[in-house]
């Protein structure tokens, strides 16, 4: 059985890993030469290396795929991809060496880490070199909820690191391997397929046609952070509850339906939503020259655009719905006149959606 089938099987479950098992691969091979492996050796740590994550296939997308931290209760599902792997590959006749490293690549150097709790020289040699390489691409890669980390802080990470998370013998050897390696500025994840498009589509796009309000505080950060001034509009839907009480729910989603429509008409020029969420899963926030509407609560959004729009397009949508018997109420605000921190639109929205009265500018 080929070892990169199933790296390849999990890049398709998660894009996400695309490059990244073969960077750490990679990574593992040149400690692992620095170290003085025979090419037998090598060759496990490379198969390892391919397999070692594949577990992750029976994970849930919600966990698997969420570009966020993970909640401790998600974190215990994640956990289990080392037993899952080990159970989907034991029996294809893969060397010990390499299935070690599946097995033991969560493990920490003082104990701490999972599934067994193995220590020191216990944790296979291999599955130690892998740690080491996979932690280091982890920190050097970019993810929609964090940064890469520079390169020179990575390696005093590990540093930092030894004795604790990895194996201290082994540490100097991978600082040599990565000081000679010349840092890439980004790691970017590769997700621009029409897979992700639509597997995405399903998991950020909201039934309304918002993006869901998870990707808000990142993209509003990013924005912030790129300096440029732009614009941000909340919008909030006043008698939704009677809508729905009145008419029945179908009835209240076919409204933020309709409000999502009407602002995309107004304000976002009916551009293809998933193409903005690609977008904005690799960060690439910096591109995005059209508005992006966020749901980010029952009957609130948010509209995201890089240039001030028209007051009138507001005003456009408020009175689209108001022929419809819906009443909104809208916020237009300025980066940087209005705002300079994303605490300070948290502080605006708290009052915006009591209901405290604010006017239009
Ligand atoms: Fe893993």
């Amino acid at each position: 059985m080929r070892a990169d089938f199933f790296s390849r099987l999990l890049e398709f479950r998660d894009a996400y890993t695309k490059g990244r098992t073969e960077r750490g691969v990679s990574y593992a091979l040149a400690i692992g030469r620095e170290i003085g492996l025979t090419q037998e050796e090598l060759d496990h740590l490379q198969t390892g290396g391919l397999i070692h994550d594949v577990g992750k296939v029976a994970i849930p997308d919600i966990i698997l795929l969420k570009p966020a931290k993970l909640t401790a209760e998600e974190y215990e599902v994640m956990k289990l991809h080392v037993q899952y792997g080990y159970e989907l590959v034991k029996d294809l006749g893969f060397p010990k060496e390499a299935l070690d490293v599946l097995l033991y690549h969560q493990e920490k150097f003082d104990g701490s880490g999972y599934p067994f709790g193995k220590k020191g020289q216990d944790i296979p040699l291999l599955a130690r070199i892998y740690t080491i390489a996979d932690s280091f691409e982890a920190m050097t890669s970019r993810r929609i909820y964090k940064k890469s980390k520079p390169w020179k802080m990575a390696l005093a990470e590990l540093e930092e690191l030894a004795g604790s998370h990895f194996d201290p013998d082994i540490v100097p050897y991978a600082v040599k391997v990565f000081e000679k390696i010349k840092p890439k500025e980004h790691i970017l994840p590769e997700v621009d397929t029409e897979l992700e498009k639509i597997r995405w589509s399903f998991y950020y796009v909201d039934f309304s046609g918002a993006i869901k309000g998870d990707l808000f505080l990142p993209t509003l950060n990013a924005f912030i952070e790129k300096g440029d001034p732009f614009c941000l509009t909340f919008f909030d839907v006043e008698n939704l509850f009677e809508i729905n009480q009145k008419f029945g729910w179908d009835k209240g989603n076919e409204v933020l339906k309709t409000l999502v429509n009407s602002i995309n008409l107004q304000c976002c020029a009916m551009h293809d939503i998933r193409d903005l969420v690609i977008k904005l899963m690799r960060q690439d926030v910096i591109d995005i020259t059209s508005p992006v509407i966020f749901r980010i609560g029952g009957d609130e959004f948010a509209v995201i655009a890089p240039y001030i729009p028209p007051p009138e397009k507001v005003e456009g949508v408020i009175k689209a719905m108001r022929e419809k018997g819906v009443s909104i109420k809208a916020l237009p605000m300025r980066f940087p006149e209005s705002f300079k921190s994303s605490q300070e639109v948290l502080n605006v929205l708290v009052s915006f959606t009591k209901g405290v009265s604010i006017h239009l500018e």
